[in-house]
């Protein structure tokens, strides 16, 4: 097990900033999920931590040693690539069996161990054959089964489940969470799927144009996201976020007016979260508009009002029916959290 520490780590693709000079401290045993959209530099960081990618400037400190020059081979990391990195030529056996033959142990011991993982990822009727003869989600498996196959002192993931079907994914996510929870192996796990990362992790990076926003664990996040990007990167249906203005005490737009806690102020953007709102017959209800649309899920309906530029979403009940174009009306449920950003920097107001 280990701590890891990113000291003042920067990285350029020549004159490309890739990611700007920040800092990161990894706990010893933590499951750390590197979030944010495509192309925010979270492999690029994940790399670097690998030794797959030189570092511009700053240090890598793995269990309190400076690791900047240490080869890949020699951080003691397991791996799980985006793009699998298997041995073409070698079967799927020999595949999750590699790492055990490098570190010397004997071949019946290898067998079992393999065998056992083999099961984990349900890849035990397709030991025989070569990656080129699966398909990307067994790939997927086979680059996950090489990785736990052993127990190394940090495990790196970079968006292992992305190609897997919807339901294999929530079975191996299940499955990634019993894993850490046994071996205890500080784990960096990269994805751009918010549901992912609020199952998973200890901690949530949020990232964006390489920086990290907000670094918490995954209910803070979802309660006191720090600006506009992480409000409304985390959750789905994704937050409310309504244009407006407070004044005397209420923030006003066209068919809201909710009170806040909040001095005068121009180009407030209030936020709130579907579940917290609820469908009523108040016609005098804090929000107000037209039916523009419903969306059953299953466990419960979509509904989306609009009035003039606002657009608001509630999750109401399943059973939900009414007419589209038709007046209705939202309240927040008692105990419902308002979030409140400024809108031109993004931040958070209170
Ligand atoms: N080898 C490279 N050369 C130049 N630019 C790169 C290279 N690798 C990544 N980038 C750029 O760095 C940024 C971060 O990329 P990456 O870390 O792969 O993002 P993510 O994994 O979050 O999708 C992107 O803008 C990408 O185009
Ligand atoms: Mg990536």
């Amino acid at each position: 097990m280990a701590e890891v520490r990113l000291v003042d780590i920067e990285k350029k693709y020549g004159n490309f900033l890739a990611v700007p000079k920040q800092s990161l401290t990894i706990h010893d045993g933590e499951f750390l999920v590197l979030l944010g959209p495509s192309g925010c530099g979270k492999t690029t960081t994940m790399r670097m931590i690998a030794g797959l990618e030189d570092i511009t400037s700053g240090d890598i400190m793995i269990k309190g040693e400076r690791i900047n020059d240490k080869p890949p081979k020699d951080r003691d990391i397991a791996m799980v690539f985006q793009n699998y990195g298997l041995y073409p030529h070698m079967t799927v056996r020999q595949n999750i069996e590699y790492p055990l033959k490098l570190r010397g142990m004997d071949k019946a011991s290898r067998k079992d161990r393999v065998m056992e993982t083999a099961e984990k990822v349900e890849l035990d009727a397709l030991l025989e054959r070569r990656p080129s003869e699966l398909s990307g989600g067994q790939r997927q498996r086979v680059a996950l089964a090489r990785a736990i196959v052993r127990t190394p002192s940090i495990f790196l993931m970079d968006e292992p489940l992305s190609n897997l079907d919807a339901k294999l994914r929530v079975t191996m996510r299940a499955e990634l969470k019993h894993l850490h929870h046994e071996l205890g192996v500080t784990t960096v796990y990269v994805t751009h799927d918010q549901m992912e990362a609020m199952t998973l992790a200890s901690r949530v990076a949020v990232m964006r144009e390489g920086r990290i926003v907000q670094l918490d664990t995954p209910k803070k996040i979802y309660a006191e996201p720090a600006d506009l990007f992480v409000a409304g990167f985390i959750g789905s249906p994704s937050m409310n976020l309504i244009d407006g203005a407070v004044k005397g005490g209420v923030f006003r737009t066209d068919g809201v007016e909710v009170p806040v806690d909040l001095g005068d102020r121009d180009g407030v953007v209030l936020g709130i979260r579907p579940e917290e709102l609820e469908i009523t017959q108040d016609t005098d209800a804090a929000i107000g508009g037209k039916l523009y649309a419903l969306e059953l899920t299953g466990e419960s309906t979509l509904v989306t009002l609009r009035n003039g530029p606002t657009s608001v979403c509630a999750r109401g009940h399943a059973d939900f029916e009414a007419d589209i174009d038709s007046p209705c009306h939202l309240v927040p449920k008692d105990g419902a959290r308002f979030h409140l950003f400024d809108r031109a920097s993004g931040e958070r107001l209170r």
